[in-house]
């Protein structure tokens, strides 16, 4: 089965909505011509409406970082997959180790946020990955498996066919450490593996499964040449729009 690679790129706390107009106006003629790849830009909140009226007439998707359970409500700070949806985005990413790690995001709240991402018709892009101490502990297929069993194996098999998962070891984020293409698509076939198990092989060979950490464009290649890897969640190289361009160009 061929899954259409997908090239994210994940703002984190980077950009103003100025800086976000800057970067589109850049970055859309060099991708103007690449339709092997699905392109996505995930840019923080307020940036979110001017990135989807600068996507619009291109092949660009917009997506969030993160949402909040719920249509509406008494949730200071928070934001809805409903208001995302309004807003124009029709993508997500959830459970970031950045908010497992400094938000306390827990396996639960993979499964409400990535439920409530499809009720509002969001491509959730689900993260996981284990940490530096647990990859040394030889414990990286035991880390996976148990979010893989917490976060994803609740999902029915019809939510489960709209996910995008996305494998990022913690270690190689930010960091410039990139796991090799080979660590990679170990981690990935394992995730393949647990999949097929739960929801069984065809859910498993149809399932995209992206590479994130450190991804750059001068090693991208090697990455994507693995069979496993079906596209990169890219954090600082897609400041930059030559940079993101060359990795969605890989
Ligand atoms: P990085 O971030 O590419 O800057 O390592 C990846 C991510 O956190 O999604």
């Amino acid at each position: 089965m061929s899954r259409k690679p997908m090239m994210a790129g994940n703002w984190k706390m980077y950009k103003t909505p100025a800086e976000t107009h800057a970067f589109f106006e850049a970055f859309k003629p060099l991708v103007a011509d690449a339709t092997h790849c699905e392109i996505v830009i995930c840019p923080p909140f307020p940036n979110l409406q001017v990135a989807v009226q600068e996507a619009r007439g291109s092949s660009i998707g917009i997506g969030a970082q993160n949402l909040y359970w719920g249509k509406e409500g008494a949730v200071t700070g928070e934001v809805s997959g409903h208001m995302l949806q309004a807003a124009g985005c029709r993508f997500v990413i959830v459970a970031h180790s950045e908010r497992r790690q400094y938000f306390g995001e827990t396996e639960p709240d993979v499964v409400r946020k990535t439920q409530a991402a499809l009720e509002y018709g969001l491509t959730p892009i689900v993260c996981l990955g284990e940490r530096l101490e647990e990859r040394e502990g030889n414990r990286t297929e035991e880390v996976l498996g148990a979010q893989f069993d917490g976060g994803l194996a609740p999902l029915t098999p019809a939510q489960f066919a709209k996910i995008v998962i996305a494998y990022e070891p913690v270690w190689a984020i930010g960091t410039g450490k990139t796991a090799t293409p080979k660590m990679a698509a170990d981690a990935h076939r394992f995730i393949r593996e647990k999949v097929a198990a739960k929801f069984g092989a065809a859910a498993a060979a149809a399932v995209r499964i992206l590479y994130g950490g450190s991804v750059k464009p001068d090693n991208v290649k090697n990455l994507m040449a693995e069979e496993q890897i079906d596209g990169a969640l890219v954090g600082g190289a897609s400041l930059d729009p030559a940079s993101f361009a060359a990795v969605v160009k890989y």
